[in-house]
């Protein structure tokens, strides 16, 4: 994707953009330690359409119930049904500011319609997703070319301004795609990760989740003004094991890499960032025959990740996990990144 200024507007345009999730350094990396993602084959669609005047963003479609809220320039007028969906639209309306600072340019009005084959706030990204989404889509509307470096880097400060604190690493993923190191101390502060295990036999769990990611990398945050020495211990061997993991992952080695995913998992748990919940799926995924488990995002609920020996043993740990309660979201990893699909 170039930075141009094409010649032609639209009226409608819409990109969609993938969900992620973290192979390992979660946390860590809000702490500028490096971490592994990689995006998943489940997105999120964002239409942006020119209207007369106003904003209406609606998310029909966003696996929690939906919400309308309807913004003049100066008031709004919302109809919320979901405090998951509500959360969604405070990144869309901050893309599209971000947008229009970038370009100096905005439309007159905005029909926005965002729609996920994901669940949202599971830890799989989302928000990142939908502010990527957006940002792609209105820079094409408005004639310009959106160029993946900026998007992400846009992306990024959408989730800074609605978060307070965030990592590049959602937005690098959704941007870009694939599996990504993240180095925060880098310029551009990811890369591309090409490794000798393009299709990681993963299974996605999830649950629900209990708190934001906003509250729990607070909580992080105040458990390390108590214990600063020890919460940074825990932080450089998380960062050991994501270093041990890009060393399995260039060699393929599958057993190697569970361990690490189990150790990271406990490291993440004396964060306090697991739940019991999480820690009992975990370990019924470790115990039907998984090589490792952990938690993935931000912890509190949500989604979990368990490495198999083969597309066999994925199956039977899903089904363990299924009859344990959890969900299980089918999807392949290393996806693209973010695509315009349709400008007219
Ligand atoms: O749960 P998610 O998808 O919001 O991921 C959060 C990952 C953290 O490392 C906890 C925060 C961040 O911004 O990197």
């Amino acid at each position: 994707m170039k930075n141009t200024r094409a010649n032609a507007v639209y009226r409608r345009v819409v990109a969609s953009a993938p969900g992620k999730i973290t192979l390992f350094g979660e946390h860590a990396v809000v702490y500028g330690k490096p971490a592994i993602v990689t995006a998943i084959s489940r997105r999120i669609r964002v239409s942006v359409e020119r209207r007369m005047e106003g904003i209406i963003i609606s998310s029909g479609d966003l696996t929690v119930r939906g919400v309308e809220v309807v913004m003049g320039r100066g008031s709004v007028e919302a109809r919320v049904h979901a405090e998951h969906a509500a959360r969604l639209l405070s990144y869309v309306s901050t893309a599209l500011r971000m947008v229009e600072e970038k370009l100096g340019t905005r439309a007159d009005g905005l029909r926005v319609s965002i729609s996920s084959d994901m669940p949202v706030s599971a830890g799989l990204g989302t928000s990142a997703s939908v502010s990527v989404a957006t940002i792609a889509a209105y820079m094409k509307l408005l004639g310009y070319e959106p160029m993946r470096e900026e998007v992400a880097r846009l992306g990024y400060m959408v989730e800074k301004t609605v978060q307070g604190a965030a990592s590049p690493m959602d937005t690098a993923a959704a941007s870009h795609g694939g599996m990504l190191l993240v180095e925060p101390w880098a310029n551009p502060p990811y890369k591309p990760l090409r490794t000798a295990s393009p299709g990681l036999p993963v299974i996605i769990g999830y649950i629900a989740r209990s708190a934001t990611t906003g509250e729990l990398v607070a909580n992080v945050r105040r458990l390390r003004d108590r214990y600063e020495s020890i919460v940074d211990m825990v932080m450089e061997t998380i960062a050991e094991i994501t270093r041990e993991a890009v060393k399995a992952l260039l060699q393929g080695d599958l057993e190697s890499l569970g361990l690490l995913m189990n150790m990271n998992h406990e490291l993440l748990s004396v964060l306090g960032v697991s739940t019991p919940r999480l820690d009992e799926l975990v370990n019924l995924a470790r115990s039907s025959g998984a090589l490792g488990a952990k938690l993935t995002g931000a912890g509190g609920g949500g989604a979990f990740i368990a490495l198999c020996r083969s597309r066999d043993d994925a199956m039977q740990v899903a089904r363990s996990i299924k009859a344990g309660g959890a969900s299980v979201i089918e999807a392949s990893l290393g996806a693209k990144g973010v695509v315009v699909e349709e400008a007219k």
